[in-house]
Order: structure tokens, then C-alpha cells, then sequence
């Protein structure tokens, strides 16, 4: 999903230096991640160089360096789902898809993310497809669940 961030940028005129963390918060919801180009863009619409402007975003797991795949998978981290054991859970997404949180997969089928807590510690431990729910999710799930939106993704 790639859109033009001028108009983003536009919306603040008056940009400063201690605009940058909103900055590149409405650019990442504009385009879904930060792309090279905005990173410099933003610096320059700030005065920054590029390597400040990315090294303030890294700092925070917030922001996103790859756009999310067509399927946007999140694990949950919170206490209870680390409890329940979304640790084995987490491994087994990533070892599914080979990639890391924050990264996306090559054919940009699957990104994957993980957050403190989805508010649903009930149904420890969650994920995520896409801001649908799976609850009481394990290593197994995960992978069929995973096998699943393949075959879907190929059958469209
Ligand atoms: S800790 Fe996982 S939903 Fe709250």
C-alpha cells in the first residue's frame, strides 16, 4: 500500500523537531510503515538527516520499516498469554513464516507483530489475524491457522 505522503505532511506546516514522533506516527498510519523515501522526506520537512530520522524511529517498536503483509498477524506478550505460553506460541509463528516481529514475509503474505496485551487476558494466549481473535491459541493452531490463510491466500 503505497500512497503519497505529501498531504500528511502537509497537515503540519509548522513542523518541528519536537514534531517528529507525531510525524512519523501519521505517516505510518498513512502508508502502514515507513518507507525509506518517507524517512527522508520527514527529515527534510524537519531538518533532520535521514539517520537521525531513523535512528529516533528504531528507538520505538512502534514503527514499522516494511509494509504489512496481506495478512497482519499479531502475538500477544502480556503477562497472562507469556504465562499460557505465548512464548511457544510466538516460536512457532516465527519459525512457520521465518521472519522476526517487525518483519514481513517475502510474497508479503504475512507480517508479524507483538504487543503487551490485546485486553482479552481471558483467552490467553491470543493472536491476532488481521484484528480477528484466536483464543487459547497453541503452537498447533498457530501453524494450521497459518497453513489455512495459505491455502486461502492461493485459492483467491
Ligand atoms: S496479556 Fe494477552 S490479552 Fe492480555
Amino acid at each position: 500500500m503505497k500512497t503519497d505522503i505529501e498531504p500528511v505532511l502537509e497537515k503540519h506546516p509548522a513542523a518541528s523537531r519536537d514534531q517528529l514522533i507525531p510525524l512519523l506516527q501519521a505517516v505510518q498510519q498513512e502508508e502502514g510503515y515507513l518507507s525509506k523515501e518517507a524517512v527522508i522526506r520527514i527529515g527534510r520537512r524537519l531538518g533532520l538527516s535521514a539517520s537521525k530520522v531513523y535512528g529516533v524511529a528504531t528507538f520505538y517498536n512502534q514503527f514499522r520499516f516494511q509494509p504489512l503483509g496481506k495478512y497482519h498477524i499479531t502475538v500477544c506478550r502480556g503477562t497472562a498469554c507469556h504465562v499460557k505460553g505465548s512464548l511457544s506460541l510466538l516460536e512457532a509463528v516465527q519459525n512457520e513464516l521465518k521472519i522476526e516481529p517487525g518483519q514481513t514475509t517475502r510474497d508479503r503474505l504475512f507480517s508479524l507483530e507483538t504487543l503487551a496485551c490485546l485486553g482479552a487476558c481471558g483467552l490467553s494466549p491470543v493472536m491476532c489475524v488481521n484484528g480477528e481473535f484466536f483464543a487459547r491459541m497453541t503452537p498447533n493452531k498457530a501453524r494450521k491457522l497459518i497453513h489455512d490463510l495459505r491455502r486461502e491466500a492461493a485459492s483467491q
